[in-house]
């Protein structure tokens, strides 16, 4: 694992875009898996800019988002369709048809992470996985459990997550109680992880994740098993 430290946001935002940026230059049909979250944002602000400045093309890559809340569309200002397509999507050339986030309005919503499974298999697998980690040490939507969940699945928001999620939305009732995410065999089947954590509030989980035992009660520890981990956190 290579775990990165910096002093603050706008560095952990570079650095992160700087391995996308190198990802896509490197095999510029590549599939990004991508995330959602206030963390990313600057990330896909410098990918966008580089976008701009003439050295990044993503004609050429595919992405595949982590999760979605249960029940809205893209069209919801709320869903993680509607945040990708306004932080990233809609500012450089990658064709929109290319880019899928599990669809959180599916009537089975089982089914629908079946199908999203077998899409990431049909694209080749993902070449590199971008991750935040909840406060709860979630990773995707896959809240602490007994288990670890292989498969895209649907899942019960636990209460902490609604609770630190709740700043997007008007008030708390407004957070949907359910989600649709990427499983882990998705998630550790990418052949690089990047994960991106900043603020001091995380350093207690990000600590426990990567140096605590491997629990399915912290379900971002299971990337100590993965072989290509890297690690930004900033406490500012
Ligand atoms: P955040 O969320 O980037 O908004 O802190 C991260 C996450 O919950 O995975």
């Amino acid at each position: 694992m290579n775990f990165i430290t910096v002093k603050t946001y706008e560095e952990l935002s570079k650095k992160a875009a700087n391995i996308i940026a190198a990802q896509i230059i490197n095999k510029p049909n590549c599939v990004l898996g991508l995330a959602t979250g206030s963390t990313p944002v600057g990330t896909y602000d410098i990918l966008t800019k580089y976008y701009e400045d003439g050295v990044l093309d993503f004609s050429t890559v595919t992405s595949v988002n982590l999760d979605e809340y249960e029940g809205l569309d893209g069209a919801n200002d709320q869903s993680y369709r509607y945040f990708m397509n306004k932080n990233l999507f809609d500012r450089v050339n990658i064709n929109k048809n290319n880019t899928y986030v599990p669809n959180g309005c599916a009537t089975d919503l089982v089914k629908e992470g079946k199908d999203y499974d077998c899409l990431i298999k049909e694209l080749g697998g993902i070449d590199i996985q971008l991750l935040g980690i909840g406060l709860d040490g979630h990773i995707g939507f896959n809240e602490p459990e007994d288990f670890f969940t292989a498969e895209t699945h649907p899942v019960d928001l636990d209460p902490s997550t609604i609770k630190a999620n709740a700043r997007f939305f008007e008030d708390e009732s407004q957070v949907p109680k359910r989600a649709i995410t990427m499983g882990m065999m998705s998630i550790m089947q990418a052949k690089k992880i990047l994960l991106i954590a900043n603020s001091a509030s995380k350093k207690e989980i990000v600590e426990k994740a990567f140096y605590g035992p491997i629990t399915p009660l912290v379900p971002a520890s299971i990337l100590q098993l993965h072989p290509d981990v890297t690690v930004i956190f900033s406490e500012k």
